[in-house]
């Protein structure tokens, strides 16, 4: 039998409750016992003194660009750079080239995570045929295939009729719809948010309403059908009340927000820098404390990353040209500890918003480190300052925010299955 004692460590498993020093022992990939003073022989000691350990993160949300973008980041570098960032779950956006709106596209994506990704990969298949919003997908057989939920991300389905009936079919096989919720007319040319920046900046700007009516509009369609909805990176004060209140009424709607959504609003975007250019756009400091409330209370159930790679030459121009989408994967939990400091959210709670929560919002058997459970693992430092390099990061791409940044909390190692496929001293070590 292989064993891992992870000793010492403050466990925080939102499954079960627990938020104490203990130890964690691992049988064959799976939690074994957590308790104190635990007698272990035979196993593979690792000592967490001062640190956190707790269920690995799930990513509801990234772009891995494989296949068909590998210059920007593939399967293998995605998932490397997903397990320094303590993520052990990563669910992949369809928009690849080709797009995977196809069972070949997401065999190829599950063989190729199977082979060379550390991380769990699991594949979010296209809604409409080509992201056009226009014909459905075969969903039933992509499902079948292996996606865990339907969207068209990076494009809004405009046409409310086709949107019904993705969410009707969706609702027969039991899937998920993550939207990307930004009406394409109301953004316009807009690469800002509308408002004091994008009239300093002299550029064209998006205004909150292109979400919030988009919200407005899947939240009522969700209703009618019955349907899950999950709101892909919530940005606006606007939408955060709609989901508030459509849960009250107990539509069936999930959640997420990006760390950037969460830290920068869109005075960051003051210097020109492409680096703050994503859609959706850094939001107003109201929006985003509205989203960081939202987070706490868990109106809001997970955070992810959005973790979308372009290369250098596509962001090294000017503001309008640059395509939207920043890194994620490596700087998230550094990133969000900030909302802990700050004293908005307890560690348990931040916790369960990386692991559990978006776990339950995508039904996978993770997040917990409960007796008998998946030993997908993250050993995390809440207090340890590190230079960001996005250069020494895992990722094929650079384009972070916080590149050249001073990060203050950073995870030191990962389990995926019970096997250590990350350690901050020697790096990512397995596949
Ligand atoms: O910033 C973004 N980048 N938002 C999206 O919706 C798409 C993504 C990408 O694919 O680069």
């Amino acid at each position: 039998m292989s064993r891992v004692w992870i000793a010492g460590g403050r466990v925080l498993d939102p499954a079960s409750g627990i938020d104490r020093v203990a130890d964690v022992v691992i049988e064959d990939g799976r939690i074994g016992a957590v308790g104190s003073g635990v007698e272990v022989s035979g196993a593979e000691k690792v000592d967490a003194t001062g640190c956190w350990v707790t269920p690995g993160f799930v990513d509801l949300h990234a772009h891995l660009r494989e296949p068909g973008q590998e210059y920007k980041e593939d399967i293998a570098s995605g998932g490397r750079s997903a397990v320094a960032g303590g993520f052990t779950l990563v669910c992949c956006m369809a928009n690849t080239q080709p797009v995977n709106d196809d069972p070949a596209v997401t065999d190829y994506i599950l063989d190729r995570a199977r082979n060379d990704s550390p991380a769990r990969v699991l594949p979010i298949a296209a809604a409409t045929k080509g992201l056009e919003g226009k014909i459905m997908t075969e969903m039933a057989a992509l499902q079948r295939a292996g996606a865990v939920a339907f969207s068209d991300d990076g494009h809004t389905i405009m046409d409310g009729a086709v949107m019904r009936r993705v969410l009707e079919y969706a609702r027969m096989i039991g899937a998920p719809v993550s939207v990307h919720a930004e009406d394409r007319h109301l953004v316009g040319q807009g690469v800002v948010n509308e408002g004091p920046a994008s009239t300093r900046l002299g550029l064209p700007g998006n205004p909150a309403a292109a979400e919030t009516v988009l919200v407005a509009r899947d939240l009522l369609l969700a209703e009618l059908t019955g349907a899950h909805l999950h709101v892909g990176h919530v940005s606006t004060a606007g939408a955060v009340d709609l989901i508030r209140a459509a849960r009250e009424r107990g539509v069936h709607v999930t959640a997420e927000v990006t760390p950037h959504h969460l830290a920068l609003t869109e005075d960051a975007t003051l210097g020109y820098d492409t680096n703050t250019k994503m859609a959706p756009p850094l939001r107003s400091k109201a929006d985003v404390e509205a989203c960081r409330r939202a987070l706490a209370e868990g109106v809001i159930d997970a955070i992810a990353t959005d973790h979308a790679p372009h290369a250098p030459h596509e962001k090294d121009v000017e503001f309008t040209a640059a395509p939207p989408g920043v890194l994620g994967f490596e700087t998230a939990y550094a990133v969000v500890m900030d909302l802990v400091r700050a004293g908005e959210i307890s560690p348990i709670e931040l916790v369960a918003r990386l692991s559990t929560g978006p776990a339950r919002v995508f039904r996978q058997p993770y997040g917990s480190l409960a007796k008998g459970a998946v030993a997908d693992v993250a050993i995390l430092d809440p207090d340890r300052e590190w230079l960001y390099d996005p250069l020494k990061g895992y990722s094929k791409s650079h384009n972070s925010p916080w590149a050249g940044g001073t990060l203050r909390g950073r995870p030191v190692v990962t389990l995926v299955g019970g096997r250590i496929v990350y350690d901050v001293e020697r790096g990512v070590v397995a596949p």
